[in-house]
């Protein structure tokens, strides 16, 4: 995006980045959990904070629900505004990095562009895409806020998988087939993603 503001100048901090990482045991990452409402989003990444929470790591989990009755509140789901609402929501987990944080970002984030310039906002190694993989029809039944419904009759406009769009993932870092496995598998498969790339340690025999 281009800079508007004039006259601003960079501060350099007298913490550092480093100083900061040294504190917390772990490496900063964020957790980008992509997929359609009612795909398990925010259910996985709640289950995964609470655990990485336990373990005493540094966490904070951003939520699309949450982040728009806040920040993104001035904005609904035409292409544009869930442009924007993944750039501020980009920005704001890419500060929570730099303070040395896991961040854990679930955002239906239905399109490809948007989720590569939130990967080029980071430095390489820090940024996981997490593929929550869950067939339409399965979210569409289990329905939980019954938006699905209401998209069906009309109600709703633009809703992802119904008259909006949802692009997939081609190669994300982590690939949950949430039919095939629990919540708790998902969050195990995670916790070893997050274990081998070093973000945090290998838990003691
Ligand atoms: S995103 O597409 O901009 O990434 P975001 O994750 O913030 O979406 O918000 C999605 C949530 O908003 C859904 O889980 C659902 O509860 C609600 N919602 C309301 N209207 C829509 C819509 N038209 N399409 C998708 N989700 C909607």
């Amino acid at each position: 995006m281009a800079q508007v503001s004039r006259n601003v100048q960079w501060h350099q901090h007298a913490v550092s980045h480093q100083q900061r990482l040294a504190r917390n045991g772990h490496q900063p990452a964020l957790l980008w959990f992509t997929g359609l409402s009612g795909s398990g989003k925010s259910t996985i990444a709640n289950a995964l904070e609470v655990k990485l929470h336990q373990a005493g790591y540094q966490t904070y989990l951003l939520d699309g629900d949450n982040i728009r009755h806040g920040l993104n509140g001035d904005l609904g789901f035409s292409d544009a505004d869930r442009v924007e609402n993944i750039r501020r929501v980009a920005e704001v987990s890419k500060l929570f990095v730099d303070a040395g944080t896991i961040v854990l970002s679930a955002f239906i984030s239905p399109f490809s562009r948007e989720r590569q310039a939130v990967r080029e906002l980071l430095s390489e190694g820090q940024f996981f895409e997490v593929f929550v993989d869950t067939p339409l029809a399965v979210c569409e039944q289990r329905d939980p806020k019954g938006l699905y419904q209401q998209a069906r009759r009309g109600e709703i406009a633009n809703f992802t998988g119904i008259d909006s769009a949802y692009q997939a993932p081609v190669a994300p870092e982590i690939h949950l087939r949430t039919a095939e496995h629990s919540i708790d598998q998902a969050v195990e498969q995670i916790i070893e993603a997050l274990t081998n790339a070093g973000v945090i340690p290998a838990a003691a025999e």
